[in-house]
């Protein structure tokens, strides 16, 4: 249940924007997001969640608020409210700005039925895609998942080739819906080591997507934090050598300004959400998770659907985030 007796500090709520990158298109002309996208159509592999929703007797104490700056232009919320209510219990003023999600389980629930990994990640399509439309649609503005790791490259060639293709096929079929429903797509990562019809696509998703504001979703493949944070410092170590800049100039924001997630104006994510009741970040956004809420679902990811997601957002909006002061 949410706790409303100590009330959250929204000035100190959300993580700092990135300056360099601002939402370049109002979105208010785009306000019904994801509503040609096929989601609903579609029957979703939910056979046995590993949780249930949670309880919906929490006070419902800010649906009639308007959105607040990290709603600002994004109209997907209030757009689609007339088909379905924001939902009881989540305060649309405290949603975060950017989630980011290890999608994990997926080998774990095909196993479960005696399929190959493959068949898990199709699976885990599903969850994707819906998790796109919530985001839309309750006001996140970036979405970050992580899709494959540097690290998965030692998994079985078929898997790996398996992931390649889907990521082609996933991205072929959607393309049109990411541009008609406002959707902005970035990848991020060692993409040199991705195949290069599969490098072509991004690049033309990227193009295609990029003034697009309603959400962007930003897929990590072929990423590695560690990574993310070596190669920052070479392109620095660079600018120092050929002398554009002075050691002393190094701080944070210039560290910042050299991580992939440069891409969005929000680079920190606010929420990560991991499935599969594992407790770790595995490379994932290392610079970036420094004050990000950690929720740790049990669900396997092909069986995280929204009244996960909710549970995600309800414990999000519990937390007291104090960036290292005080409340
Ligand atoms: C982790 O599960 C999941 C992955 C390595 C791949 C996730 C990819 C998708 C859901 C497809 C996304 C598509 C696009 C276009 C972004 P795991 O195999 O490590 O699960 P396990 O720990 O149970 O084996």
């Amino acid at each position: 249940m949410l706790s409303l007796r100590f009330p959250i500090p929204v000035d100190n709520f959300l993580t700092p924007v990135n300056p360099r990158n601002t939402l370049s298109q109002s979105s208010r002309t785009q306000t019904h997001p994801f509503r040609s996208l096929p989601l609903h159509e579609r029957p979703k592999p939910h056979s046995h969640s590993s949780h249930r929703p949670r309880s919906t007797t929490t006070p419902d104490v800010g649906l009639e608020e308007e959105p607040q700056e990290l709603n600002d232009g994004a109209t997907p919320s209030g757009g689609s409210t007339e088909e379905e209510p924001f939902p009881e219990g989540l305060r649309r003023d405290l949603m975060p700005r950017h989630v980011a999600v290890i999608m994990d389980g997926n080998g774990r629930w095909a196993k479960q039925r005696g399929l190959p990994p493959g068949a898990g990640h199709e699976a885990g399509v599903q969850s994707l895609r819906e998790m796109i439309e919530l985001c839309g649609r309750w006001g996140v503005r970036v979405l970050t998942v992580f899709a494959f790791s540097y690290d998965n490259w030692i998994r079985p060639s078929v898997e790996v080739q398996f992931l390649m293709s889907l990521f082609e096929r996933v991205i072929k079929s959607e393309l049109d819906s990411f541009v008609g429903e406002g959707i902005r797509v970035s990848v991020i990562g060692d993409s040199s080591r991705l195949p290069e019809s599969l490098q072509k696509l991004i690049s033309e998703t990227e193009e295609k997507t990029k003034d697009n504001s309603i959400l962007q979703l930003i897929v990590a493949a072929s990423y590695s934090g560690k990574y993310d944070v070596v190669q920052a410092c070479k392109s620095i170590a660079h600018k120092v050598k050929d002398e554009v800049i002075q050691v002393d100039d190094i701080d944070e924001s210039l560290i910042e300004q050299e991580l992939e997630t440069s891409c969005t104006q929000y680079p920190y994510p606010d929420l990560l959400i991991r499935t599969s009741g594992e407790l770790r970040v595995s490379n994932f956004l290392l610079w970036q998770l420094a004050y990000t809420e950690l929720f740790f679902a049990p669900a396997l990811w092909p069986d995280f659907g929204k009244p996960e997601f909710i549970q995600a957002l309800a414990s999000f909006q519990q937390r007291q985030r104090r960036f290292g002061g005080r409340s």
